[in-house]
């Protein structure tokens, strides 16, 4: 079996699906490794690095994908680059599937077997190959520090010879992966904390990282069997909306992470709460891929919104390299050490953590979220 390592090409990608270190585990472990010249450069890795750790190097994409049986990639790919994947090779790779399913097809079309990493389930043994998990991690420190650097005052509270300065005040909606990691880097650099989500189980979570939960009386528990929030209804998001000025209006960074697996993203600030903001304030928004929590959101951009900026970033991970490649190539390490025994492709489709992200086999797309998608 021989694994390819594809180099990014989506523009401002940093990001690299296998690192050095990973690669050696898996050469350790009988696998061949090739890597397309180049693709470990923007996260510090030099093709000699992989070479040491046992891999060999692909001058070119087209020799890589004429090698290897199976490709490993961090951004879905381009339909140039699905055209150029031989037939019947397999490809483990985030896939955008509920949202973009005619990549599947695609993918299907091409007899590729696919497995989307974002379908990874969330399930104990799964966690050590979750990169949606690693990846939030990675965004939600690196958008405190965005707004941290924004803001026009000091996060922490000063007692200095020329006055006390106010500690500042972040709001933090979705306390799932990326908001817990917000918390945590907006509470380290002393600002004073508040967050908001519709699970039930997240109050003790952010109370233990020393932030305030924003409570709604009387909500009921919108937490689905897999772990993720349910999809709100218009009511439900309009009372959110009236519980939130106020902490809005209050706040002087707000950090939005609010997701629902395959929806649009909920709007949880309409733009008149972004006006009652202070002028200076900055929003943060990490659902700006999935149309956004604040309703002036523009993906890829920083909007001066009636004096407030407010950033809707789409791969804030590419901002920290090493250690989003290192994270990520940890994750697709562990999933190809259980896809792969004996130098095979195992697919083992009573087990989970195959079927769960499989996606494309054998010409057919063979996930139903993804044919329902296909079909609405
Ligand atoms: P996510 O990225 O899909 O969503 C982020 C957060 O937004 C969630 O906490 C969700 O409840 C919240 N949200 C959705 N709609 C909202 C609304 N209208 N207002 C406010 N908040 C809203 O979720 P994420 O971070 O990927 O994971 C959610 C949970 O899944 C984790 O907290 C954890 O309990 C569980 N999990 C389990 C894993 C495992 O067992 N392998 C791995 C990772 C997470």
């Amino acid at each position: 079996m021989i694994v390819g390592v594809l180099r990014e090409t989506v523009a401002g990608e940093t990001r690299v699906a296998l690192t050095a270190r990973a690669a050696r585990g898996l050469v350790e472990a009988g696998v061949e490794i090739r890597v397309q010249a180049g693709a470990g450069e923007a996260s510090g890795i030099a093709d000699a690095d992989y070479e040491e750790a046992g891999a060999a190097i692909a001058a070119d994409a087209s020799t890589l994908l004429e090698a290897a049986e199976l490709l490993v990639k961090v951004q879905p790919p381009t339909p140039e680059e699905i055209a150029a994947i031989p037939e019947g090779r397999a490809l483990v790779c985030t896939l955008a599937p509920l949202s973009d399913p005619e990549r599947i097809r695609a993918l299907a079309e091409r007899n590729v077997t696919a497995f989307a990493l974002e379908l990874m389930p969330r399930i104990t043994v799964a966690q050590s190959m979750d990169v949606l998990s690693a990846m939030s991690t990675v965004t939600g420190y690196q958008a405190v520090l965005v707004a941290a650097t924004a803001l026009p005052k000091f996060f922490p509270l000063l007692m200095t010879a020329a006055g006390t300065i106010k500690p500042a005040r972040v709001l933090v909606l979705g306390a799932g992966v990326a908001g817990l990691q917000a918390i945590a880097t907006a509470r380290r650099l002393g600002a004073v904390v508040e967050a908001f989500d519709v699970r039930a189980a997240v109050k003790e979570q952010v109370e233990s990282l020393g932030a305030r939960f924003v409570e709604q009386p009387d909500a009921e528990d919108a937490e689905d069997a897999g772990g993720y929030a349910k999809e709100q209804t218009a009511d439900q998001l309009e009372a959110q909306r009236r519980l939130l000025g106020e902490r809005i209006a209050e706040a002087d960074v707000v950090i939005c992470t609010a997701l629902v697996p395959g929806r649009r993203a909920p709007v949880l600030m309409t733009e008149d709460q972004v006006k009652a903001m202070k002028p200076g304030s900055v929003v943060v928004d990490l659902a700006a891929g999935q149309g956004g929590n604040c309703e002036v959101t523009r993906a890829g951009e920083i909007v001066d919104a009636h004096g407030v900026q407010v950033h809707g970033p789409v791969n804030l991970a590419a901002a920290k390299p090493v250690d989003a490649s290192n994270m990520f190539a940890t994750n697709v390490a562990n999933y190809l050490s259980h896809l792969i025994a004996d130098g095979q492709l195992v697919l083992d489709l009573e087990n989970e953590l195959t079927s769960g992200p499989l996606v494309a086999h054998q010409g057919n797309v063979v996930n139903e979220a993804v044919k329902a998608a296909l079909e609405a």
